[in-house]
């Protein structure tokens, strides 16, 4: 059964396969995974975990030059098919970047899994408030 969770360092194995099956250089969308994440070892994948609940909860502080986000995975039988993005507010970044954002792995495509955790990403929009979410189609960088 498919489930969209919180992310969790109990996954650091399943999720590096699903990494390593994106593939180097490619920007998985809806994980919050910055090219300076260090993720491969117990420590640095817990730190990026960390930094991901950390976002998600009212209760903490912001990093500097952050937003609240919530983070999810979309998760089957403990393996990770992809992750999707609730960016809060509206800053300049999430009026370009949208509300949310999401990656399926490559062989999991075409499932509907996306659409999916989409319905469901709306209903934790509900929960926070927000009546309107915008989605983007962007093939550029984001605005320095
Ligand atoms: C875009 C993406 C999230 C779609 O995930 P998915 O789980 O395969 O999507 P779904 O199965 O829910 O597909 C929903 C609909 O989207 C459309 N769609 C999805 N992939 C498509 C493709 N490669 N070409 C054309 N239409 C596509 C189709 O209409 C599809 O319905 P259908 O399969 O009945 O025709 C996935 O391809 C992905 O991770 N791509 C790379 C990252 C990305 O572009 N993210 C979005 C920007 S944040």
């Amino acid at each position: 059964m498919k489930e969209l969770i919180a992310p969790t360092t109990r996954l650091h194995t399943a999720w590096l396969e699903a990494h390593a099956e994106w593939g180097p250089g490619q920007h998985e969308d809806g994980f919050g995974l910055h090219p300076s994440d260090e993720v491969n070892s117990p420590a640095g994948f817990a730190a990026w975990v960390a930094r991901l609940l950390g976002q998600s909860d009212p209760a903490k502080p912001l990093d500097a030059g952050k937003g609240r986000c919530t983070y999810r995975w979309i998760v089957e039988s403990n393996r990770v098919l992809g992750g999707i993005a609730l960016r809060h507010g509206s800053s300049d970044y999430v009026l370009w970047a949208g509300h949310i954002g999401y990656g399926i792995r490559p062989s999991a495509r075409r499932r509907g899994l996306a659409t999916w955790a989409l319905g469901r990403m709306l209903d934790e929009a509900r929960t926070l408030g927000l009546d309107r979410v915008l989605a983007a189609a962007r093939s550029t960088m984001p605005p320095r």
